[in-house]
């Protein structure tokens, strides 16, 4: 399956240095990436940053939507909004999100559902954190996650899964390629329990400090079909590198 290699920049990023970024990725998707490549700036940049990347192949992404098209919902922003200003994806369910804002799948879903009636491609996150890992609850975690995250219609066309540890978020702590091994292949087969043989052709991504160095390790492992990467993606260098790791089809 061709890769999809994410950069989630999160909250960071003034307007020159967004703009550089974003020139910078632009011009190297103008002589051909590898695999397809999403940028997720801040909702401040998304405007400027769409037009900057604009006919060169990355497409744009919201790092989150609200559960409503519109409304009294100070300081959110709807994935109707989203969609309005060229983004295809919106990410769904980061574990900063759930621990930071208290998002329940619950939640989650809902904000996926109204992804995808606005016709964007929601990527649900999920993953254990620290504890739950010690605690050999990694899969029992991921998959109530997964199960709960999931809104009805939901298939191969509107959704991608992101794994990412919370333990290897920003940390430097990599999970190992038997550690991603292991969960994207029960995770494989719980999406095929879940849609069918729809279930094989749902994008899995990894996250949790991919970099430059790990990516293509990462990128080889059999059910792994793309990255979410936050830090590597600020740099042009590193995240071009993740982009070049990543599978044709
Ligand atoms: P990181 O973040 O690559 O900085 O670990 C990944 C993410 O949170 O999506």
């Amino acid at each position: 399956m061709r890769s999809l290699v994410a950069g989630n920049w999160k909250m960071n990023g003034f307007k020159a240095e967004s703009l550089e970024l974003a020139s910078d990725l632009a011009g190297r998707a103008r002589s051909g990436a590898v695999c397809d490549v999403l940028v997720c700036p801040p909702s401040t940049m998304l405007s400027d940053v769409g037009a900057v990347i604009s006919g060169s192949g990355i497409m744009l992404g919201g790092q989150d939507c609200h559960a409503l098209e519109s409304g009294a919902h100070t300081g959110d922003v709807s994935p109707v909004m989203l969609a309005d200003l060229g983004c295809s994806h919106a990410i769904v369910g980061h574990s900063e999100r759930r621990a930071n804002h208290g998002e329940s799948d619950a939640v989650v879903t809902e904000k996926a559902a109204a992804a995808h009636k606005a016709g964007l491609t929601a990527i649900i996150c999920l993953g254990e954190n620290a504890a739950e890992r010690v605690e050999g609850r990694a899969k029992e975690i991921v998959t109530l996650q997964l199960h709960g995250s999931l809104p009805e219609g939901a298939s191969a066309a509107n959704t991608v899964i992101a794994y990412e540890p919370v333990w290897a978020i920003g940390t430097g702590n990599t999970a190992t390629p038997q550690d991603v091994t292991e969960i994207h292949d029960h995770l494989r087969g719980e999406l095929i329990r879940a849609f069918g043989d729809d279930g094989n052709a749902v994008r899995l991504l990894y996250g949790g400090s991919v970099n430059a160095g790990n990516a293509s390790e990462l990128l080889a492992v059999d059910n792994v079909n793309g990255a979410l990467v936050g830090g590597a993606s600020l740099k042009p260098d590193d995240f071009w590198a993740i982009v070049e790791s990543g599978r044709p089809d």
